[in-house]
């Protein structure tokens, strides 16, 4: 699967990316700093309706949202594995209790601990076309 965005039409991509993965978890982004892995998990949360997507520099690894399924409030969590080092601090940072949680994972950075990643994961491919346009690439699917 293969899209091609820019920011005037992310929106209808990250709806596009929810219809097409809507009984899915686990969710991990590949992409060079500023491929915009960032910006796009935004929109995939503003797709669910999520209130408070922040970008705060505040952000720590593990970020907590909330979306109603169907009438129930449930938990997104959007991860940025950049500044973990290994797998035993993937572990102490409750990474991976988060990956097997049941609810939708938001993973920037994935290849920083690959072993903890469920093997259901949908692994995404953010590169940048030009300035304002991106691809996404979606394997085996
Ligand atoms: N089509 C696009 N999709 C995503 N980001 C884009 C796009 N066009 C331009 N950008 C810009 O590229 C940058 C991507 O940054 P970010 O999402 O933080 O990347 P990453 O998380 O991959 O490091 C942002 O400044 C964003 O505004
Ligand atoms: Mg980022």
């Amino acid at each position: 699967m293969e899209w091609e965005f820019s920011l005037d039409n992310i929106y209808d991509v990250a709806k596009a990316f929810w219809e097409a993965f809507p009984a899915q978890k686990v969710f991990a982004f590949h992409g060079q700093m500023g491929a915009g892995k960032t910006t796009f998990i935004q929109a995939l949360c503003k797709a669910k309706d999520v209130k408070d997507v922040t970008g705060s520099p505040t952000f720590s690894i593990i970020n907590e949202y909330e979306y109603l399924c169907e009438g129930t409030k449930r938990a997104i969590f959007h991860m940025d594995l950049y500044r973990l080092k290994d797998k035993q601090e993937a572990e102490q940072a409750g990474v991976e209790d988060v990956l097997y949680s049941g609810e939708i994972c938001l993973v920037e950075w994935p290849e920083k601990a690959p072993a903890v990643f469920p093997e259901d994961t949908i692994h995404i491919y953010i590169d940048a076309i030009s300035s304002e346009k991106r691809g996404l690439k979606i394997a085996d699917i």
